[in-house]
C-alpha cells in the first residue's frame, strides 16, 4: 500500500503527555494530530481518519472506552483505525474490556518513549498486511468444540456411512493414511451412536503382545502368577459402547482368532474363567495398511479380514479433499487459540495459498502441528506466509515413495518455537481444564500414569484455579 505518512491521533485529556508524544513521533516522521476528550476525538477520527489512535482511558466528557464503543457500533469494521489503549495504574480490567472492544494493544502510563515507537511501529505494519488479509477469527467466548470439519464429497459420504450406523453394532473398518482423522471417525461414530456409553480405545502396537489377552478379555483370580484379583477386561469394560481398536494390523496373530470369535459369536472368555461373559459393544477397527494385501501375504488372518471388511470408511487423504482446506485452517487457529491460549487472529492470503500449495503428506494432523506452530511463533496476532516457513516443500520423487510405502512424514522442526516443555505445560493444563481436574481420566487421555502426571502439575505448578 502506498500510505505517504501514517496519521496518528492522540486522545488524551492531559495536554502535557500528548505534546511530548506528539513531538517524538512528528520526529520520528509521522503526522499527528491531538484530541482531549472521547467525543472530540471521535471527531477527529471523522474528519482525518487516522491510521492508529492511541487512546486514554480516563478522559472528561466521554471516556476512551465509550469512544471505542462508538467506533464499534457506528463504524465498519474495517473503517476502525488501529487503537492502542493508554492505561493509567489500577485500569486493567478496563484494558482487558477495551481488548474486547477490538483495541490493538495496551500501555501502561506513564509509556516510554522508546516502548511507543516500537508498539506503533509494530502496530501499523500489521496494518500494511490488512489489505490482503483473507480470514479474520471472530473472537468468541463459547468453549471451542473439537468435531470433524469438511464438506467435501468423501466427507460427505463418510458422515453418511456413520448416520447408517445407528441402531445396529456392526463392526467397522476405518483405513486411510497416517494423520487423515481415522480416530476422529471413530470418536464421531461413537457421538453419532451411543454418546452416553463408554467410548474405550486401545492402541493393538502399543499393548505388549503377552499384555493383550488380559487387557481386553480380563481375567480371574488365579488365572496365572499375579492375578490375585478378578480383573475387567475392556470387551467387558465397554458395555454398550465403542472399542476402538487402532493399528488392527499389529493385533497378534495368535489373537486374531480370539477376536474372531468375539466378533462372531458376540461372547468371550476372561483369562481363566469357565463361564462366558458377553460383549454387547461394537469394535471399530482402525488401519493405516493394506489389510487385504497383509491377508494375502499370510501377515493377517484372511478370515478376520473378511469378518472386519463389513462396513468400511475408508478417509480420504488431504491432497484429495484439499477444497476442506480452508475449513480446517479456520478450525486449527480456532483450536490453537483455545488449546495453547494464543490469540491469532487472522490468517492472510498469502499464507492460505501457501498451504494450499504444501503437499501435506502428514495428511490434517501436518496441517494441524503446522497451524499451532506458527500460532505459538506468530508476533502480532496475524499469520503470514512468513510463520509457515519451516514447512518445507517436498521433493515430487521422494512424495510418491512415501505416499506408497506409507510411512509417517518427516516432522519438521519449527526453528524457534517457544519450547516443547511449555507446549506440554499448556496441553496439560488443557486437558485437566477439560476433565475438571479430574486426574485419573486426565492421566488416561494423556496417556501417562497418575503419578507421572501428579509430578507434572507440580512441576509446572499447575493450578485449578488459574
Ligand atoms: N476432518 C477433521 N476435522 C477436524 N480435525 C481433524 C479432522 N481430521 C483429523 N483431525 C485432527 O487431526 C489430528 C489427527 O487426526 P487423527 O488422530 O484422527 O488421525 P489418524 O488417522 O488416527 O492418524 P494416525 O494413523 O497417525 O493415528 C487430530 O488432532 C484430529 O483432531
Ligand atoms: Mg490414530
Amino acid at each position: 500500500m502506498m500510505h505517504g505518512k501514517w496519521k496518528i491521533l492522540i486522545v488524551d485529556d492531559d495536554l502535557s503527555i500528548s505534546r511530548s508524544y506528539q513531538k517524538y513521533l512528528e520526529s520520528e516522521g509521522y503526522s499527528v494530530f491531538t484530541a482531549n476528550d472521547g467525543r472530540e476525538g471521535y471527531i477527529a477520527i471523522e474528519k482525518e481518519r487516522p491510521d492508529l489512535v492511541l487512546l486514554d482511558i480516563n478522559m472528561p466528557v466521554k471516556t476512551g472506552l465509550e469512544l471505542l464503543e462508538d467506533l464499534n457500533r457506528t463504524f465498519d469494521k474495517k473503517d476502525i483505525p488501529l487503537v492502542v489503549m493508554l492505561t493509567a495504574y489500577g485500569e486493567l480490567e478496563h484494558a482487558v474490556k477495551a481488548m474486547n472492544l477490538g483495541a490493538y494493544e495496551f500501555l501502561a502510563k506513564p509509556v516510554p518513549l522508546e516502548k511507543l515507537r516500537s508498539t506503533v511501529e509494530r502496530a501499523l505494519e500489521t496494518l500494511t498486511l490488512k489489505e490482503r488479509i483473507a480470514h479474520f477469527i471472530e473472537p468468541d467466548n463459547t468453549p471451542f468444540k473439537d468435531s470433524i470439519i469438511g464438506r467435501h464429497p468423501l466427507m460427505i459420504d463418510i458422515y453418511k456411512t456413520i448416520g447408517t450406523l445407528r441402531g445396529n453394532k456392526a463392526t467397522v473398518l476405518v483405513t486411510g493414511e497416517s494423520g487423515t482423522g481415522k480416530e476422529m471417525v471413530a470418536k464421531a461414530i461413537h457421538e453419532n451412536t451411543v454418546p452416553d456409553e463408554p467410548f474405550i480405545a486401545i492402541n493393538c502396537a502399543a499393548v505388549p503382545e503377552n499384555l493383550i489377552e488380559s487387557e481386553l478379555m480380563g481375567y480371574v483370580k488365579g488365572a496365572f502368577t499375579g492375578a490375585t484379583a478378578n480383573r475387567e477386561g475392556k470387551l467387558e469394560a465397554v458395555k454398550g459402547g465403542t472399542l476402538v481398536l487402532d493399528e488392527i494390523s499389529e493385533m497378534p496373530y495368535e489373537f486374531q482368532t480370539k477376536l474372531l470369535r468375539v466378533i462372531q459369536e458376540k461372547d468371550f472368555y476372561p483369562i481363566g474363567a469357565t463361564e462366558k461373559k458377553r460383549f454387547n459393544g461394537r469394535i471399530v477397527a482402525l488401519t493405516n495398511k493394506n489389510l487385504k494385501e497383509l491377508a494375502e501375504n499370510g501377515k493377517f488372518r484372511e478370515d478376520l479380514f473378511y469378518r472386519l471388511n463389513v462396513v468400511i470408511i475408508s478417509v480420504p487423504p488431504l491432497r484429495s479433499h484439499i477444497s476442506d482446506l480452508e475449513m480446517l485452517i479456520l478450525h486449527f487457529i480456532k483450536k490453537a487459540n483455545y488449546m495453547m491460549n494464543t490469540s491469532i487472529q487472522s490468517i492472510t492470503k498469502e499464507a492460505v495459498d501457501f498451504l494450499g500449495s504444501h503437499a501435506w503428506p502428514g495428511n490434517i494432523r501436518e496441517l494441524e502441528n503446522a497451524i499451532f506452530s506458527a500460532s505459538i511463533k506468530a508476533k502480532d496476532k496475524i499469520l503470514t506466509r512468513d510463520s509457515f516457513s519451516f514447512l518445507v516443500p517436498e521433493k515430487k520423487e521422494q512424495n510418491d515413495i512415501k505416499s506408497k510405502q506409507n510411512t509417517m512424514p518427516d516432522f519438521v522442526m519449527p526453528e524457534n518455537l517457544t519450547t516443547l516443555r511449555e507446549v506440554e505445560r499448556n496441553y496439560i493444563s488443557f486437558v485437566l481444564k477439560q476433565t475438571n481436574w479430574h486426574k485419573g481420566k486426565t492421566a488416561e487421555l494423556l496417556g501417562i500414569t497418575r503419578p507421572t502426571l501428579d509430578k507434572r502439575i507440580e512441576e509446572y505448578d499447575l493450578r485449578k484455579d488459574d
